[in-house]
């Protein structure tokens, strides 16, 4: 029985995905490394820190500690900037309605966000009622792939791992979610190590969710 959906943010609940590769992407051709799609979706579910050294490897510069502060402050003014804008029209299409079913089923919800503006961007899009915890970067030590953020957000619901539904877009995300030994499901391409797949957050609804789960 399914007792707790721990929800990614970026990607999952709205497309900030999309903003982080951006501000990436003009960070990286700022200083000199080349930057595509492909590569981005190593970057998806990291933290900022670590995205910067992995963008850093793939264009083989080094660069010292307070270099990398300043470039990872830059991204997240770029960012900052992009989300400022957003509005309850920029949760992706089913998921408020998802969320309500869930709400209504009296499962518990919580969000498992690697990112550190996680806080701003739900009250901007007004779903901090539809949460019952929220664990973001600022609350775990390690990253994902690490299982910590899920097993928190577990642990915080009050309910055990096996019966947890972590969704998510990103591979490290789904990684995270299966070494927690929860249910993953992956929205969007090919994730692999998935429990279901849906090709967008349309599909998400419990009935189909409850029968593979
Ligand atoms: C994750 C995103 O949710 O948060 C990553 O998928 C992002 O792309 C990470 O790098 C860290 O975000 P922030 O807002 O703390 O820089
Ligand atoms: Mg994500």
């Amino acid at each position: 029985e399914i007792k707790g959906i721990l929800f990614d943010l970026d990607g999952v609940i709205t497309d900030t995905a999309e903003y982080h590769y951006e501000a990436w992407k003009k960070l990286a051709e700022d200083i000199g490394i080349s930057f595509d799609r492909d590569f981005n979706e190593k970057l998806k579910g990291v933290g900022r820190m670590e995205s910067l050294d992995l963008i850093l490897e793939h264009g083989g510069k080094e660069l010292s500690g307070a270099d990398k502060e300043y470039y990872a402050s830059k991204k997240n003014d770029h960012y900052r900037t992009m989300i400022s804008n957003i509005t309850p029209n920029d949760l992706l299409p089913g998921i408020l309605k998802f969320m309500e079913e869930i709400k209504l089923a009296g499962i518990k919800t919580a969000l498992a966000s690697s990112s550190k503006n996680a806080q701003p961007v739900i009250e901007r899009l007004e779903i901090t009622h539809l949460l019952d915890e929220v664990v973001d970067a600022t609350k775990v030590e390690r990253g994902k792939p690490d299982p910590e953020i899920f097993l928190k957000a577990a642990e915080q619901l009050n309910v055990s791992a096996a019966g947890c539904v972590g969704i998510e877009d990103a591979q490290a995300g789904v990684e995270a979610i299966k070494s927690a030994d929860m249910f993953a499901v992956g929205v969007g391409q090919s994730l692999k190590k998935a429990d279901w797949i849906v090709q967008d957050t349309t599909e998400l609804n419990l009935k189909d969710l409850r029968e593979r789960f």
